[in-house]
């Protein structure tokens, strides 16, 4: 467990980095590659299939051993250990942190408890590949005897995110005759104009939610309920094959009807956001066949032993979390931006912001005590070449430093040639252009591009399952190491709950309008006016 005084500021690294950061105003890019021409091969690696260059950083050889001191002199390791070991490092809910157990093999189990969770992984994971291979093969019926052609997930959050950007980066292997749709927001015009698309005699619904007590999930379960009892005739509908649970509280599940050989179960101690490994991906299974989700599974389980097993200095995501670090504590950058230039990994950004804001957006320490240095950035994105005509303009010449990830794949099946290289041509550009820099014609200053600006760029070979699955474990051990670092609980979540609760309160007082703020009642009554 953490040392009680721990606090990074209280580290020599600390100290040296603040130091080292008064001079990185001096600190150009071009430069640190002109004085060493081995940068860009010394500053980058390989890991579980993926390639990351970070030598676009404004990271010179001793700021970066400054950065690994931060690591070392820090809880990581111990607390590294701590998680793969299944203690409970999620202090405020006494749970343990496992997602890595779900896609552990018999072979990495040390001892009987590892062998006992694996087997257990093993088990519910089958019953994902049953139910998924029976509705993929026409195989699972509706009430009337009709194969199953549509799957509407309803969930949200991490019962949502993970799931839903999987289908879409993965669409390469998705089945010819099923289509999976999502539905999270408790606006009912998604739900409604997502079922009228749909025939329910075909469809099928997941109803994925970690405590099966979510407001979004269960009234849209409601209303998919009501339709199929309508179009249907059927009588309590979640009784019937149209209807699969994915749950950590089995208890709720069967209390709101479903069957008990419909739901598929999974453990408690995977935390909401890092659910997509286990049951709550019945829906990818469907789409891409459990043998692609197996190789999923695959591709983070390589990174999971690169994390547990690669020095300090030549493991990826403590090498990008060092890098985010670097740029959000002391040269007080307040975002990161996520761009891939790849379309189908549009949905990245937006899985991003929940596992690294929900994770380390946080101000009380592992001891109780406030910060007094900031955690997690404000993480954004959108997809090249997309960005380039949207945003671009103020990463280039605005005043504020956003450093960037750039995501590609090297091949792409989907693409052709032609479009391959002009999308990476322009993600190469980009990152040059954002490090160079240019100097304004004379008398043309708004032709001035100041350059400096850094970036990483992560590269796959292809968006296959396997390094799709590296890619997302890689951001889940990078948040880790980053929420180790700053001494925060990565694995709760209690911001989100101050507003639940109000909302809970509002709309039990709907009738009053009063108790709550002059302005909020103002609304309240500026809506129930006019709607
Ligand atoms: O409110 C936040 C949250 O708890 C997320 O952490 C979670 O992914 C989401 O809600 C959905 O929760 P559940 O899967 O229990 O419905």
């Amino acid at each position: 467990m953490i040392d009680k005084d721990y606090s990074p500021r209280k580290t020599d690294a600390w100290r040296q980095l603040e130091s080292e950061a008064e001079r990185a105003h001096q600190c150009s890019i071009v430069e640190l590659f002109d004085g060493d021409s081995t940068r860009a091969s010394t500053f980058s690696l390989n890991a579980g299939g993926l390639f990351l260059d970070y030598s676009k950083n404004l990271i010179g050889n001793q700021t970066w051993q400054a950065l690994l001191n931060l690591a070392e002199q820090s809880p990581l390791i111990s607390h590294r250990a701590a998680m793969f070991a299944g203690q409970a490092i999620n202090t405020t809910e006494n749970r343990a942190v496992l997602h890595t157990a779900l896609r552990a093999e018999p072979e990495d189990a040390n001892t009987d408890d590892e062998r006992q969770r694996t087997a257990l992984v093993k088990q519910q994971l089958q019953a994902v590949k049953n139910v998924s291979d029976r509705i993929r093969c026409g195989d699972w019926l509706g009430s009337t005897g009709k194969a199953i052609t549509d799957v509407v997930n309803i969930g949200i959050g991490g019962s949502d995110l993970g799931p839903k950007l999987a289908c879409s980066a993965l669409e390469e292997f998705s089945h010819p005759h099923i289509q999976v749709h999502f539905v999270a927001n408790v606006d009912g015009a998604e739900i409604l104009s997502t079922l009228k698309k749909l025939n329910p005699e075909t469809t099928l619904v997941t109803l994925a939610s970690k405590t099966f007590t979510t407001q979004e999930t269960l009234l849209n379960a409601k209303t998919a309920i009501h339709w199929f009892e309508k179009t249907l005739g059927l009588k309590d509908a979640q009784t019937s094959r149209h209807f699969i649970g994915l749950t950590a509280n089995t208890a709720n599940a069967l209390a709101y009807g479903l069957p008990a050989d419909q739901i598929l179960e999974f453990a408690e101690w995977v935390g909401g956001r890092y659910s997509l490994w286990s049951s709550i991906g019945l829906s990818i299974a469907i789409s891409i066949g459990f043998e692609q989700f197996s190789n999923l599974l695959s591709g983070a389980r390589e990174m999971d032993l690169h994390f547990k097993q690669a020095p300090m200095a030549q493991n990826m995501p403590i090498i990008l979390a060092l890098v985010g670090i670097w740029y959000s504590n002391f040269l007080d950058t307040e975002t990161i931006a996520v761009i891939p230039y790849c379309e189908r990994l549009l949905l990245l950004p937006a899985y991003l912001q929940q596992l690294d804001m929900e994770s380390n957006g946080k101000s009380t320490t592992m001891n109780g005590q406030p910060v007094d240095y900031h955690t997690g950035p404000i993480l954004w994105g959108q997809s090249g070449t997309n960005g380039q005509h949207a945003f671009f303009q103020l990463l280039h010449q605005g005043t504020r430093q956003v450093p960037i990830d750039f995501i590609a794949a090297t091949k792409d099946g989907l693409s052709n040639p032609e479009h391959h290289r002009v999308l990476l041509g322009n993600m190469l550009a980009q990152s040059a252009a954002f490090m160079t820099g240019q100097a304004a014609p004379e008398g043309q200053q708004h032709r001035y591009y100041a350059g400096n600006k850094p970036s990483n760029t992560l590269l796959l070979n292809e968006l296959s399952a396997k390094n799709l699955g590296a890619l997302i474990a890689l951001y889940e051990h990078k948040v880790f190491v980053q929420g180790s670092i700053w001494n925060i609980n990565s694995f709760d979540q209690w911001g989100v709950e101050l507003g639940k609760k109000m909302a809970t309160e509002l709309l039990d007082q709907q009738a009053t309008k009063s108790g709550f703020d002059p302005s909020t009642e103002l609304l309240f009554k500026h809506i129930a006016e006019n709607s």
